[in-house]
Order: structure tokens, then sequence, then C-alpha cells
């Protein structure tokens, strides 16, 4: 097969590298990729939102699977692109569609689906901007904390969570009133839930589903989770809290009526469903859904999948996923974000790299990095994830600052915290 990735960062190297160790892998691309991806398979060099241009790439090159990483060209509807288009009716598409997107796309489209298929999350209100004295008079009635959520997608920003009504009043004022672009034109009131997270990852042809290895991000820029939201500074699979019991109570009462409600709206989803989740008193709530994997979650959920990708999936355009077997690896994974000075907010690119051929019994999978010339040099605000495995957790996480250690760039920053509340 020939495969294409959509996407530029850790999860897409991850994905190729994964991809590229398969036998049914005759030739790999991916685009726009980074200096990682490149060590894989062939980068292009277009836009994953050109969705003409990944077209013209998927004629020119033969492509017989396109597999999207990120969110946006999904909720910007590239999978019913492509199965409009005449020529690209032999494509194997791993992503949702535009509808299905929602699920991560549209807060509010998440609530009432979750509703719908009663699926526990925390209770909730929407209000757009003909109703801002409404949400400020309901935000008056609520308890605190109160978390307001932009509707659309806001790159990770558009979830504030305030501890004082007025502040609260005013900031749905600003959202509706534009703070996020057409992405806060509604936004979602909802109860706090105070617990552990975790993510689960759910692969789906729509119909069956197979779950991959639980994780645990750690989205914060400051060791104990404090300072500004990331995209994440490092993960762990599995998740020690995240026992059996925990595990068929996410299975009963959220996997398995989230894949039927996929079926009773008629929603076409071939691809990955990830799950946030939160533990409330031995109960799981779902924060959110994604309709992508996550980053850096993918660093050490792939790595524990012994399986060739390829044939799961294969099976997942006729619906066939039940007749593929998923073996996972015991062992723990972690990874360790390195990232730029200053991230997440302004930083320098273009920043050389070096030391990464001294790091030893770690995987190392980049982020924010590109060639100039011959020289490796930071090309993003997270530049390098850094995965080992072990028995335990603590271990893997060792050998990975160990090698976060070796790798030198001007203004790296990372945490040595990854874990920390387990
Ligand atoms: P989301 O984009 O919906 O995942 O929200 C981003 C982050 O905000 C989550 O990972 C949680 O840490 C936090 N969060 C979202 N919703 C809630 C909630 N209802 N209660 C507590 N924390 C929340
Ligand atoms: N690490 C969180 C995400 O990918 O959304």
């Amino acid at each position: 097969m020939r495969i294409l990735i959509l996407g530029s960062g850790g999860r897409e190297h991850a994905l190729s590298w994964k991809i590229s160790q398969s036998s049914s892998c005759d030739a790999l691309f991916i685009a726009p990729g980074n200096a990682g991806t490149a060590q894989h398979g062939t980068n292009l060099a277009i836009g994953y939102n050109d969705f003409e241009a990944v077209k013209n790439a998927v004629i020119d090159e033969k492509i017989d699977m396109l597999i999207v990483g990120p969110e946006e060209p999904l909720v910007n509807g590239i999978v019913d692109f492509c199965k409009n288009e005449e020529a690209l009716q032999h494509l194997h598409l791993v992503g949702p569609s535009k509808e299905s997107a929602q699920l991560e796309g549209s807060k509010a489209y998440a609530k009432e689906f979750m509703a719908e298929n009663n699926i526990p999350t925390a209770g909730y209100k929407k209000f757009n901007a003909q109703q801002i004295t409404e949400g400020q008079a309901y935000i008056a009635e609520c308890q605190t904390p109160i978390v307001l959520k932009a509707d659309g997608l806001a790159a990770g920003k558009g979830v504030l969570i305030i501890d004082n009504i007025e502040e609260a009043q005013q900031a749905l004022a600003d959202m509706l009133g534009g703070k996020f672009g057409a992405a806060s034109a509604e936004v979602v009131i909802e109860e706090f839930l105070s617990g552990l997270e975790f993510s689960v990852f759910v692969l789906t042809d729509g119909k069956n589903y197979k779950i991959l290895p639980v994780a645990k991000d750690y989205k914060r820029i400051g060791e104990g989770d404090t300072g500004l939201n990331t995209g994440g500074m490092g993960a762990i699979s599995p998740v020690p809290f995240v026992d059996e019991v925990m595990m068929q109570k996410v299975i009963d009462r959220v996997v398995k009526p989230t894949i039927n409600g996929l079926g009773k709206r008629s929603m076409d989803y071939k691809g990955f469903v990830f799950i946030g989740l939160i533990e409330v008193q031995g109960e799981p709530y779902v924060i959110e859904y994604n309709c992508r994997l996550g980053d850096p979650e993918t660093e050490v959920v792939l790595p524990r999948i012994e399986n060739d990708l390829i044939p799961l999936f294969a099976s997942l355009k006729e619906q066939q996923l039940h007749k593929e077997q998923l073996t996972i690896n015991p062992k723990s994974a972690a990874t360790v974000m390195l990232v730029s000075g200053g991230y997440p907010e302004a930083y320098q690119k273009g920043i050389a790299l070096s030391g990464l051929d001294q790091a030893k019994d770690s995987l190392l999978f980049h982020a924010g990095t590109k060639m100039n010339a011959s020289n490796l040099v930071t090309n993003g605000g997270r530049v390098l994830a850094i995965t080992s495995m072990a028995d335990d957790f603590k271990d893997a996480l060792s050998q990975s600052m160990e090698n976060a250690n070796k790798i030198q760039f001007e203004g790296k920053y990372f945490r040595t915290d990854i874990g920390f509340d387990l």
C-alpha cells in the first residue's frame, strides 16, 4: 500500500515510525511532515487544509490510504471531499466525516450527542450572542468555578475556568462578543468536575471498535500542573489508577453508547475517537471528544501497540474491524516533550539542535523541527518528544529524562514531573 499521512507534529512522526515498519507499506508520504517524518518517508510541501493539493498528491503518488492526523482538516470536511471525488473512490480513509468530526468541532454538538445517549458528562447550558443577559443570569446561579467553553475549535484556548461570578459574566460577554471569532459565537457553560483526567482512544469503523492503550497527558507548562495550558508537555501509558473496574465502566457507560450513538445518527465514522475523561468519586465522566489521536498521547500509545496498523486501518472501509485482533505490550511508556523557551507564548524558531545521537534507549519523535540545509533546527513550540518504555512508568520517565538532558538547544525547557500525581 502507498500511504499519505497529513500533519506535521510528534503524533505524525509516531504514526510514520509505526507505519513504515509494516510489510504492507510500499511507500510513505507525509504532508507537510517534519525532520523526523522524513526519516521514514517523503515529506510533501503541501498544507493539510489545501484539499485540492491533497487530491493531486493522492493521484500523482498513487496513494491507497490517507491518514488524517490533526482535527482541522477533519472538521473542515476532508473525508467528505475525498468521498465526493470520482478519482478518489479507491482511497482508504482514516478519519471521520465532517458531520462526525463535530464531536470535536462543536462542544454543543458533543453535549447533545452525550445527552441523547445517556453518556455521563457535566451538566451544561448553551448561549448565543442574543442571550448574553440570560447567560449572565444563569452564571449568577452557578457554583464556582464556572467552566466556559467556546463552541468551536479555538486552538486549545477556548476553555476558561473562572473562580468568580462577575469575571465569568464578563468573560461570557467577551466570548459571545467575538473573543475567539466564529468559534465563540456560541458558548457552553458547564458544571465544574474535580478529579483525575485520563484519555481513552478508540479505533472504530462506525460499528465495531478496538480500545487502544489508555494514556494521561500533562497540559500545563509548569511543574505540578501550574501555569499556562500547552498542547501537552508529556504523557504516560498505561495509567495506574485506571484499573479493570474503571475500564469496564468506561466501556459500558461511554464507549459502547458512543459507538451506538454514531449508528443512531448514521454518522460515517472511520477513525479514532479520543475520549477525554475525568474520574469523579470512582465514576468516569466525559470532558470532551476529539476526532483524532492526541499529541503527545500518540507518542506513548503507538509504541505499546504490537500490531501492524495497516490491516487494522484497511478493515475500516468495509466495517470489518471485528475480524482484527489487537495486541498491547504490557510495559509502561512515558514521553517528555522538549519545548522552545517562551512556549506557549512567543518563542523563536530556527535554533540549532544537537546531541540527538547521544540519546540511547528512547524513541525520539520530532514535533517542531526541520532541516535547514544539513542542520536540524527548531520549527515550533513543541520540539521533540522523548519516549521510553520500562516495567514501570517511573523508570521509563528517568530514561527519557536522561536523554532530555543530553539533547541541547538554546532555550530548551521540559517538565521533570510527568506522572507526579499518580
Ligand atoms: P476541553 O477542551 O473540553 O478538553 O477542556 C480543556 C481542559 O479544561 C480539560 O482537559 C480539563 O482540564 C478542563 N475542563 C474542561 N471541562 C471541565 C469541567 N467540566 N470541569 C473541570 N475541568 C474541565
Ligand atoms: N494532548 C491533548 C490533545 O491532543 O488534544
